[in-house]
């Protein structure tokens, strides 16, 4: 799907990666960006439309989804990291995880079907190396992931006129992951990456190594990755 002339919108688009995927739509030349954001306040890129979206709230996905009849690639990129573990963690909060993290891009997906099949859209959802892994201290999120990677594959299913696109990446320099000390990947590779796949109309991108890695031990016995 070309990119020049699109119109898209990216969801959580006020900060982080979503900031970047935005900046990187309007520098390859799209027609409209809406950054939809909690706080459209809070939106700070010149050349975007802000418009009010929590991927939570089914009332002003229906009301965003009847507005824009424009779109032409919807980014589910919004998401949350809240919880650690599956023993400790507050029930609510793991919950509250999987609300944000699976069934807000479902609902996004879902609102926007009709207007992405007609003008033959694109779908990008931005998921992670956790979504096919667990590491110490990510499990109940990564559940929310591995849900969001088949969320894109159900929609690739569904929506046979829509591009689909899962990314995966490993730690990236935003606030999500400002507690780690591994090295990360830069918010603006992880958007070059994922319009350069929106443009090659790829099933799934794979911005670094460690996704990469972890991906192709999937075929592997589970030992590689959780001992023996
Ligand atoms: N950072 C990483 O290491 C990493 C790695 C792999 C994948 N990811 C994924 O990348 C995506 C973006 O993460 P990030 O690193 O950019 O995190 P971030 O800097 O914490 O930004 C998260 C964004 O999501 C928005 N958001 C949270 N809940 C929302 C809701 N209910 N409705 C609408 N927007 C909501 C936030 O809005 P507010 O400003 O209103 O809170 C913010 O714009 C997430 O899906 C995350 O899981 C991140």
């Amino acid at each position: 799907m070309k990119i020049q002339g699109a119109t898209v919108l990216v969801t959580g688009a006020n900060r982080g990666i979503g900031k970047a995927l935005a900046e990187e739509a309007l520098a390859r030349g799209a027609g409209k960006v809406y950054a939809a954001a909690r706080d459209p306040k809070t939106v700070t890129t010149p050349g975007v439309v802000p418009v009010k979206l929590d991927i939570t709230d089914p009332a002003q996905i229906a009301e965003l989804a009847a507005l824009l009849t424009d779109v032409d690639i919807v980014v589910n990129n919004a998401g949350v990291a809240l919880s650690t573990s599956i023993v400790n963690d507050d029930l609510e909060t793991i919950r509250r995880e999987m609300e944000v993290n699976y069934y807000g891009p479902l609902q996004v997906s879902r609102a926007f079907a009709a207007t992405l099949t007609a003008r033959e859209g694109h779908l990008l959802i931005v998921n992670s190396a956790l979504s096919w892994a667990v590491i110490p201290g990510t499990s109940p999120y990564a559940a929310t992931k591995a849900a969001s990677w088949m969320l894109a594959n159900g929609l690739r299913l569904e929506l046979p006129k829509v591009g689909v696109t899962s990314l995966h990446v490993g730690y990236v320099d935003t606030d999500m992951a400002a507690h780690i000390t591994d090295s990360k990947v830069a918010p603006v590779e992880v958007a070059r990456e994922a319009f350069d796949g929106i443009e090659k109309d790829a099933m799934e991108v794979l911005v670094d190594g460690t996704s990469r890695q972890v991906k192709a031990a999937l075929s592997l016995d589970p030992s590689a990755l959780y001992g023996s």
